[in-house]
C-alpha cells in the first residue's frame, strides 16, 4: 500500500484503513479515527506589520542558548518518520554511545524494516509504533527516551517537536524546522519553557567544505566578513515532486499556496554560522523577489505524472526566488531557492571577507595579495582544504564516508549532535537557529507578496544575540 498523497487523501486513507481493520501498531489501543493531519494552509501566516515583532518571553521560561544538561553514558533515541529518517537510524547504529529504543512510521512496513535493521545490527529489537497518524504520541510518552528524531512532512514538524519537548525529550527535527514564523515562536517558547533542546538537523552545516570554511572563518582567515551567498538549487521535478509514497505526496502542495523561499536552511545554516548569526550578529530584514512560475506546470503538462491526477493543481511559487538579508551589523546575504529548473545542483556556499573569498560548486578560494584570480582551485585547493580541515572531519571523516549519507555529512552531524547530548553541552545549533533560519520561508513570501518590500525579521533571542559569542563546534 503506497503512502497517501495529500493531507486530505491521507485522512481518507486512514478512514479506509480503519474500516478494513488495517495495520494498527502493536498494543497501542488507538483506533484510526485519529485527529486529521495538520493542514499547512490553515497555519497562521502573519501580515507584514506583525511578522517582525519580537514576542515577550513566556512566564516561567528561560533562555536556552547555553543550556547544559546532565551528561549520560548512552543517549537513548527514537525516530518518527523512516524515509529520510533511516539515515539517522544508520548513524545511530554506528555510534557506540547511542541506543535505538523505538521507531515509528505511519506505514507499518517502514517501521518493521527499521526495527529489523536495528535488531540485526545490535541484537536488540526496538519497540515499533505504526499504522496510525498519532501513534507517535504513545512513543514519546515512554520514559526511556532522551532524543526524538523527527523526519516527517513539514506540516508535522512543529506539533511533533512541541509535544516531544513537553514530554521531556530533546527534539531533533529535519529541515525546515517550521513553516511559519508563528510556528518558529512555538518552538522557541516550548524549548525555553521545558528546558529541552530543539535542534534543527541541518546536515549541510557539517559538509567538509562548510566545516573547512567555518574553521578558517573562526581563525580570522577571511578578515572582516561582510557578505555571503547561498542557495538550494536542485532539480526535484521528477523524484520529489510527483513520486507518491515519498515527498511527491506532500511537498508540491506548498508550491500551490506560497510564493517565496520554501527551503531556506540548507544554504543559510552554514553561512549563518560563518557569520555568527544569533551570537554577535542577527538577521535584520529581508527583501525578496520571485521569477515567474513555469517549470512545474510545464513538467506536469508534458509528463502527465500519476495518470493525470495533478492536472487541476495550480502552482504559484516562482521557479527562482532570490532574497537579500541585511544583518544588524550591516552585512548582506544573498539566498536563492529553485527546485524546478533544469540546472546543476548548487548551494553556492560563498563567503566574502576583507582578506579572502570562498565560492563553492566547484570550490575556489581567492586570497588578498595572491593575484586577482582564484589563488586556490582544483587539486591545489583540495590539498589546502585537507590541511585545514575542521577537527570533526579530521577525527571521524573516514568513518563518516563509510557510513555514508550525503558524502558523510549526515553521520558527522549525528555524531556531533548526539555527542553534545551525551556530554550535556549545548548543541551547535540551538532553537534560535532553527527558528531564525526556518523563518526565512514565511518572511521571504511576505516580501514577495508585498512587492518586494523589506520585511523585518523577529529577534527570537530577544536581544540575547548582542552578548552571546559563537559556540566552539568541536568534539
Ligand atoms: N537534510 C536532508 O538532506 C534531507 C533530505 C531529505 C528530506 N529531508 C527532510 O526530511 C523530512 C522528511 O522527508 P522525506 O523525504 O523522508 O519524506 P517522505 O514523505 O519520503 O517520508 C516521510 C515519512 O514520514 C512518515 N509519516 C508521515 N506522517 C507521519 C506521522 N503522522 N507519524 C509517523 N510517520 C509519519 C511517512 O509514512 C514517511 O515514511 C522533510 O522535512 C524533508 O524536508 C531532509
Amino acid at each position: 500500500m503506497s503512502a497517501p498523497e495529500s493531507p486530505s487523501s491521507r485522512r481518507e486513507f486512514l478512514r479506509l484503513a480503519a474500516l478494513a481493520g488495517f495495520g494498527l501498531g502493536i498494543g497501542n489501543g488507538l483506533t484510526s479515527n485519529a485527529e486529521a493531519a495538520p493542514d499547512p494552509r490553515a497555519l497562521s501566516f502573519s501580515g507584514i506589520k506583525e511578522i517582525g515583532k519580537t514576542r515577550p518571553r513566556l512566564a516561567g521560561a528561560k533562555p536556552v542558548w547555553n543550556l547544559t544538561t546532565k551528561p549520560m553514558e548512552k543517549v537513548r533515541v527514537a525516530f518518527i518518520g523512516l524515509a529520510r529518517g533511516m539515515t539517522h537510524v544508520d548513524s545511530a547504529l554506528n555510534l557506540p554511545f547511542a541506543e535505538v529504543i523505538a521507531v515509528c512510521d505511519l506505514l507499518q512496513d517502514r517501521a518493521e524494516n527499521a526495527a529489523k535493521k536495528v535488531a540485526t545490527k545490535t541484537g536488540k529489537r526496538p519497540a515499533v509504533y505504526a499504522g496510525d497518524e498519532n501513534i507517535w504520541e504513545k512513543m514519546i510518552a515512554r520514559d526511556d527516551i532522551d532524543v526524538v528524531y523527527i523526519s516527517t512532512p513539514w506540516e508535522w514538524h512543529v506539533p511533533m517537536c512541541v509535544k516531544s519537548m513537553k514530554a521531556g525529550k530533546h527534539a531533533f527535527v529535519e529541515v525546515s524546522a517550521a513553516v511559519t514564523v508563528d510556528e518558529c515562536w512555538q518552538l522557541v517558547d516550548t524549548s525555553e519553557l521545558t528546558q529541552r533542546h530543539c535542534v534543527i538537523l541541518e546536515n549541510c552545516c557539517y559538509g567538509d567544505s562548510e566545516l573547512f570554511v567555518l574553521n578558517m572563518a573562526r581563525q580570522g582567515f577571511f578578515g572582516e566578513i561582510k557578505h555571503a551567498e547561498c542557495a538550494y538549487i536542485h532539480d526535484l521535478r521528477q523524484e520529489q515532486m510527483y513520486r507518491l509514497g515519498a515527498e511527491g505526496a506532500w511537498r508540491r502542495n506548498y508550491h500551490t499556496f506560497i510564493d517565496g523561499n520554501l527551503y531556506p536552511t540548507h544554504g543559510l545554516g552554514p553561512v549563518a554560522q560563518y557569520m555568527g548569526i544569533n551570537r554577535g550578529d542577527a538577521f535584520k530584514y529581508v527583501v525578496s523577489m520571485s521569477s515567474p512560475e513555469f517549470n512545474l506546470t510545464q513538467f506536469r503538462d508534458k509528463n502527465n505524472p500519476n495518470g493525470g491526477r495533478h492536472k487541476d493543481e495550480k502552482y504559484i511559487c516562482g521557479d527562482m526566488n532570490t532574497s537579500l538579508i541585511k544583518t544588524e551589523l550591516g552585512r548582506s546575504i544573498m539566498i536563492q531557492h529553485d527546485v524546478v529548473s533544469p540546472r546543476p545542483y548548487s548551494r553556492i556556499n560563498a563567503l566574502c571577507g576583507t582578506k579572502a573569498t570562498f565560492f563553492d560548486y566547484p570550490p575556489r578560494l581567492a586570497v588578498d595579495g595572491k593575484g586577482h584570480g582564484w589563488a586556490y582551485e582544483g587539486d591545489k585547493l583540495r590539498a589546502f582544504m585537507q590541511e585545514n580541515a575542521h577537527p570533526l572531519w579530521k577525527k571521524v571523516g573516514e568513518l563518516a564516508k563509510r557510513v555514508g549519507g550525503h558524502g558523510g555529512m549526515d553521520f558527522i552531524m549525528n555524531y556531533r549532535l548526539l555527542d553534545c547530548v551525551r556530554q550535556g553541552v549545548t548543541p551547535d545549533m540551538t532553537v534560535y537557529d532553527a527558528a531564525d533560519w526556518s523563518a526565512i520561508l514565511e518572511i521571504s513570501a511576505c516580501s514577495v507578496k508585498n512587492g518586494s518590500m523589506p520585511v523585518q525579521c523577529p529577534d527570537f533571542t530577544r536581544g540575547g544575540w548582542k552578548e552571546l559569542t559563537p559556540l566552539p563546534t568541536v568534539s
